[in-house]
């Protein structure tokens, strides 16, 4: 029972599905499907998190295919995840189209409307990331995260493992104008362009203050977590061998460019918003910067001075 004091927090927690629920309230017309989808992604998180504490343990960083000490096939982590995750959205019946890394194609899902209407395509997911309407990321380390958005700010929550729920923790994630630290595969620098050279070299050598910090963690989920929670720049840009980079659009770069943008933050390729470029395949990939406003607008500024 709540006692209307703030002690009243610590018993009371928010929990995701509590949280989705009171904004599903927020819209009358709302049918539920979302809160339910997002229970079932919660469901596929949960079953990963416990996968990754017992990685180690059943050699599940070993190539796919293995075998365990007792003769089971051990299937590598990132299969097991994006196994788990195409059962519980599939099993959801609230997904029509599935694109993940791991698979060539788009999963169509045979639902009702499809049933009836004919079966999705793939030309259906060539949409912008202006078109998002939710996108969100899972963290698996010392603690499992969710972190979400559905287009009215950014919320983090951590799960507590004793009660196995996810609890709001970081409530409307704002990013800082300007961070200290930069963040690429520096091994790269060959390969760049002109501009993300320049921009580099100013972090390293300033002409005024002190240089930027530099963190890679060559995770994006993780470099971009930290340049959310601690301001900076996040970048995977273009090089001589990749004119796109390496990260994809419709599963990388679009999402995560959604979150920083609700967040307060910028996300371009160095000439355009990420969640503007329109993708012409599932697996396309764009060149990234993204994070604190200020660092992001100086490296747009930087690409139009090359432009000129
Ligand atoms: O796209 C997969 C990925 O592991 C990203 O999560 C990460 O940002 C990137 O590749 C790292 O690539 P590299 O090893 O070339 O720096």
């Amino acid at each position: 029972m709540s006692s209307g004091s703030s002690a009243a927090i610590d018993t009371e927690p928010v929990t995701l599905t509590r949280y989705v629920l009171e904004q599903q309230k927020k819209h009358p017309s709302a049918t539920g499907d979302f809160t339910n989808l997002l229970n079932c992604i919660q469901t596929a998180v949960k079953a990963v998190s416990s996968a990754v504490r017992k990685a180690g343990i059943h050699r599940l960083y070993g190539i796919a295919g293995q075998t365990n000490v007792t003769g089971d096939e051990v299937k590598k982590l990132d299969v097991l995840a994006n196994d788990l995750f195409i059962n519980m959205l599939k099993s959801s019946y609230l997904t029509a189209l599935l694109v993940s890394e791991e698979n060539d194609n788009c999963i169509a899902v045979e639902t009702e409307k499809s049933k009836d209407d004919g079966p999705p395509k793939q030309a259906d997911c060539l949409q912008p990331g202006t078109e998002m309407v939710a996108a969100g990321y899972a963290l698996y380390g010392s603690a499992t995260m969710i972190v979400f958005s559905s287009g009215n700010g950014v919320n983090g929550f951590m799960y507590d493992p004793a009660i196995g729920e996810f609890l709001l923790t970081e409530h409307n994630m704002k990013i800082k104008p300007r961070g200290k630290i930069y963040s690429l595969n520096e091994g790269y620098e060959k390969y760049w362009d002109e501009p993300t050279k320049e921009y580099v070299r100013r972090k390293k050598y300033p002409e005024t203050g002190k240089p930027y910090g530099a963190r890679y963690i060559g995770s994006m989920v993780a470099d971009v977590h930290r340049t959310l929670v601690y301001g900076g720049i996040f970048m995977y840009p273009a090089t001589s061998e990749n004119k796109n980079g390496k990260l994809r659009l419709l599963y990388e770069s679009a999402p995560m460019a959604y979150l920083i943008e609700q967040a307060g933050g910028m996300a371009i390729t160095g000439t355009q918003r990420i969640l503007e470029v329109q993708p012409t395949d599932i697996h396309d990939k764009c060149p990234v910067f993204m994070g604190s406003k200020e660092d992001v607008q100086e490296v747009l500024e930087l690409y139009q001075k090359y432009q000129k």
